[in-house]
């Protein structure tokens, strides 16, 4: 049986799930995404050239890996087009080494009018979601309602499916939100020639996937996109994404069963962000925080938005490393705590409970251990022997309070910049 391992995010999203997959992808033939859509922005920073991914798997920098976007993934056909040409244009070949499931669900302009709408009438109570549609998609799947890939072959079939979705659709953007209609004409339109496009790549992949997975010779990767904490079940809800982020969704968006998983790899930085609204109990509205976004350039991958900070929070994290079975774990941007005097780590709140619920976090007060900074540039340190003492100490004390191995410390954004803690044994 092949080898299988999930990269998953553990705190808010953004932890570094591009950079650790892109550097992980040699090991690998295939890197999978299997839920999100293109919310994601997955940063891979290759000899000082930066690529920003929102759907393609970030195996694709790396010439002999097969990248596949899974039937968890909702998918935006104008955004997948425009990706792949311009990584194209960056003379990276793309479509020969990409294979998309006929079985995603497709975000319509529809969606995106419907999760702009939404956010504008919540007002302050906005979800601050990235407007690209993906809750109004998912949830048109699970209404047995939304379009997938596979219908689209047919034109008149996929038109008169096209009219039922946005003849619900409008209804409720002209009565309910009383905003403007779209017309379906532009999606009909831009369907027919992606048909065309998408064709060569367009695979099964529930029976390609399970073909591969029968050969011993074969390890494959797969990326999670968000995190933990905004997973639709288990997340800080309402304030989460619409999918399942957590690796039990490689079960569900791969078609793979639960056993084919052998290794988790969780991401988590070493203090915590959070695009959009929602709790966040170890937010630094000071001097502090604003030192951490600028010194780990804060800003959102996807939407330009700037990211809010706080100290890395270890009783999140603890239940992120649950519910996700972490076996390793990657911890990223020590070097982003470099000037701090001071490094504080949550390991309690004011009062014990699991739930998820945002208004239930919106009452956790932190308790914190404080632990002496380094004050020394750790950007690029490469062992952990020529890390300072005090950053020695601060992984020390997160492995005591985490109780999984920091396999590696990643130091910097570039695919290199990395501490080998435990390196991966032939078989892993
Ligand atoms: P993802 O969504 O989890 O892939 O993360 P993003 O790419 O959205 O955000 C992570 C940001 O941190 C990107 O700009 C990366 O280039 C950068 N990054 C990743 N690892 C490190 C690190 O160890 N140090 C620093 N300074 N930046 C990092
Ligand atoms: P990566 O893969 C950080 C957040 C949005 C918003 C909420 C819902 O790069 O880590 P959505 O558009 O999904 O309905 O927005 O989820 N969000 C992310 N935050 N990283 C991401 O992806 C995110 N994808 C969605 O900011 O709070
Ligand atoms: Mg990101």
């Amino acid at each position: 049986m092949a080898h299988n391992t999930v990269v998953v995010g553990l705190q808010w999203g953004d932890e570094g799930k591009g950079k650790i997959v892109d550097s992980l992808a040699d090991r690998f033939d295939f890197v999978v995404r299997f839920q999100g859509g293109h919310n994601a922005g997955h940063t891979l920073t290759v000899n000082s050239h930066k690529t920003v991914l929102h759907l393609l798997p970030s195996g694709i920098l790396r010439d002999d890996v097969t990248n596949v976007i899974a039937h968890g993934v909702v998918l935006s056909p104008k955004d997948l087009v425009n990706e792949i040409f311009s990584l194209e244009q960056n003379g990276i070949e793309v479509f020969s080494r990409l294979l998309v499931s006929m079985d995603c669900p497709l975000i319509l302009p529809c969606h995106i009018a419907l999760d702009q709408a939404r956010e504008n009438s919540l007002g302050k109570k906005k979800i601050g979601t990235t407007g690209r549609g993906i809750g109004p998609a998912y949830e048109d799947k699970v209404a047995r309602r939304g379009l997938k890939l596979h219908e689209i072959v047919e034109p008149d079939y996929c038109n008169a499916r096209i009219d039922e979705i946005y003849d619900y659709h409008n209804f409720w953007l002209e009565n309910y939100y009383n905003t403007k209609p779209v017309d379906a004409y532009i999606i009909k339109e831009q369907l027919r020639e992606f048909t065309e496009f998408i064709q060569p790549i367009l695979s099964d992949t529930v029976t390609y996937l399970h073909d591969q997975n029968q050969r011993s010779d074969v390890r494959m990767l797969f990326e999670g996109a968000q995190g933990s904490l905004l997973d639709i079940d288990v997340g800080t809800y309402p304030f989460v994404t619409s999918s399942n982020t957590l690796a039990g969704a490689v079960t569900t968006g791969t078609g793979l069963g639960p056993l084919d998983i052998n290794e988790v790899y969780g991401v988590a930085k070493a203090y915590t962000t959070r695009v959009g609204s929602g709790p966040f109990p170890t937010e630094l509205n000071d001097e502090t925080g604003t030192k951490l976004a600028s010194r780990g350039n804060e800003f959102g991958s996807t939407t330009g938005r700037p990211r809010r900070c706080g100290w890395l929070d270890v009783v999140a994290l603890r239940r992120a490393i649950k519910l996700n079975s972490v076996t390793r774990l990657y911890l990223t941007k020590l070097d982003v705590l470099d000037q701090i005097k001071t490094v504080k780590i949550c390991v309690g709140y004011n009062e014990t409970t699991s739930t998820a619920s945002a208004d239930r976090w919106e009452h956790f007060e932190p308790e914190y251990e404080e632990l002496a900074g380094w004050m020394l540039d750790t950007s690029n340190i490469d062992t952990l022997e020529k890390l300072p003492p005090n950053a020695q100490a601060f992984i020390d004390k997160l492995e005591q309070l985490l109780e999984v191995p920091i396999a590696s410390i990643s130091t910097g954004p570039s695919r290199d910049a990395r501490i080998e803690i435990e390196p991966l044994s032939a078989t892993t």
